[in-house]
């Protein structure tokens, strides 16, 4: 499974790539206007921080003509760009339009929320999906079920040009859960990477062996006709 990171800060992205697991970064318009700059500006300077990895973009219009123009004005800013779209009638015309033909643009087809929907995306030509697993948990849904469900049906029909991206990850038991459906990716918040790398139990190892190694050394210094070290 990939990582990819869910944010539109740099310096979170920084931070991350330095920790060698990155392999693309997802954004979105809530992310993007956090960072209070123009939104151009900030997808062009996150595309040359992973430059050889994917970068998700939202589109805003609501028309399917006006999504494919604005999705190829983004896709212009950098080679690495991928278009998020959200699924909807007028989103699969845009993906059909921008995936089929000439100059095409890859699609992540976002707020998924049925295997229904994943499936007509996947079909008109998205090369990712995401369902938002997160949204659907908060209203007391299953939303590891959908990302399960979309993984075995997607598998045993053989649709292997569109991959998987478990999002609206909440905390590191979903990104366990979503690696055992078997999801292609995960994007998570910068929270959630720094959290699955911890554990309470690898704070008190590393402390009670400073711990050990400092009273170690104090007891070798005060040996008779020990130099202080
Ligand atoms: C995915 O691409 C979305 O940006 C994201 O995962 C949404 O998550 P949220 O429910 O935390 O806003």
């Amino acid at each position: 499974m990939k990582f990819f990171l869910d944010t539109a800060n740099l310096e979170e992205i920084k931070e991350a790539s330095s920790l060698g697991v990155l392999r693309g970064v997802t954004t979105n318009p809530s992310l993007v206007s956090k960072e209070k700059v123009a939104l151009e500006e900030q997808v062009e300077k996150i595309c040359a921080l992973v430059q050889d990895y994917p970068v998700s973009v939202e589109v805003l219009s609501t028309s399917a003509r006006e999504m494919v123009a604005e999705a190829r004005r983004l896709a212009g800013i950098a080679s690495n760009i991928v278009i998020k779209i959200p699924i909807c009638i007028e989103g699969l015309k845009a993906v059909y339009a921008l995936t089929n033909g000439e100059n095409k643009v890859p699609c992540n087809v976002t707020l998924v929320f049925s295997f229904n929907q994943a499936l007509l995306a996947a079909i008109a030509g998205a090369a990712y999906v995401s369902p938002f697993l997160g949204r659907i948990d908060d209203i007391g849904g299953d939303g590891v079920g959908l990302v399960e469900d979309i993984v075995a049906i997607f598998e045993k029909q053989k649709m292997d040009k569109t991959e998987v991206i478990a999002a609206s990850i909440r905390h590191p038991r979903h990104v366990h859960q979503v690696a055992a459906a078997g999801a292609h990716i995960a994007t998570v918040p910068f929270s959630v990477l720094k959290q699955m790398a911890g554990h309470p139990l690898t704070d008190l190892g590393i402390e009670k062996f400073e711990a050990d190694w400092a009273r170690a050394l104090e007891a070798m210094n005060s040996l008779p006709g020990t130099e202080p070290g």
